[in-house]
């Protein structure tokens, strides 16, 4: 994902993640809301900030990048911080080849949202707010 703008862009488009994760900040603020944006290629790692996100995070947006097509360990880490979260993609992996028709993570996740380019992640932020917004209300 360190590669969005370069990287396959007739697929990903030309934005690079820094300059999305801006307009994300952005998309937040507007919200109330503020968003902290963190990208590893380390399986790992990505685990160990989502097991300590119980207490700091409302919510979770997760791009899985090619793990959503097989991580149990983002599946089981989602479901055991209990944290909402969303599942992001850029393209719709649906409507591509069949090995990114399944996601190991959507089960864990309270919704998808995928095809809209770098939009998915500000449409995923506002569904986010709204659910919790949502949910507060009916607690
Ligand atoms: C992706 C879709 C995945 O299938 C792929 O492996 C990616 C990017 C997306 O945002 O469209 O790396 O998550």
């Amino acid at each position: 994902m360190q590669l969005l703008g370069t990287r396959e862009p007739e697929i990903y488009g030309k934005e690079t993640l820094e300059g999305l994760h801006e307009r994300l900040a952005e998309r937040a603020r507007e919200l109330g809301a503020t968003v902290e944006a963190h990208q590893s290629n380390h399986e790992g790692v990505l685990l160990d900030k989502i097991g300590a996100a119980r207490g700091v995070f409302d919510g979770l947006l997760l791009n899985g990048a090619a793990l959503t097509h097989t991580s149990l360990a983002l599946f089981d880490a989602i479901k055991a911080v209990g944290i909402p979260c969303v599942e992001v993609h850029l393209s719709n992996p649906e409507a591509r080849e069949a090995y990114r028709h399944e996601s190991k993570l959507a089960p864990a996740c309270i919704a998808k949202v995928s095809g809209f380019g770098g939009d998915s992640y500000l449409l995923a932020l506002e569904g986010l707010l709204r659910w919790l917004g949502r949910r507060a209300a009916t607690e």
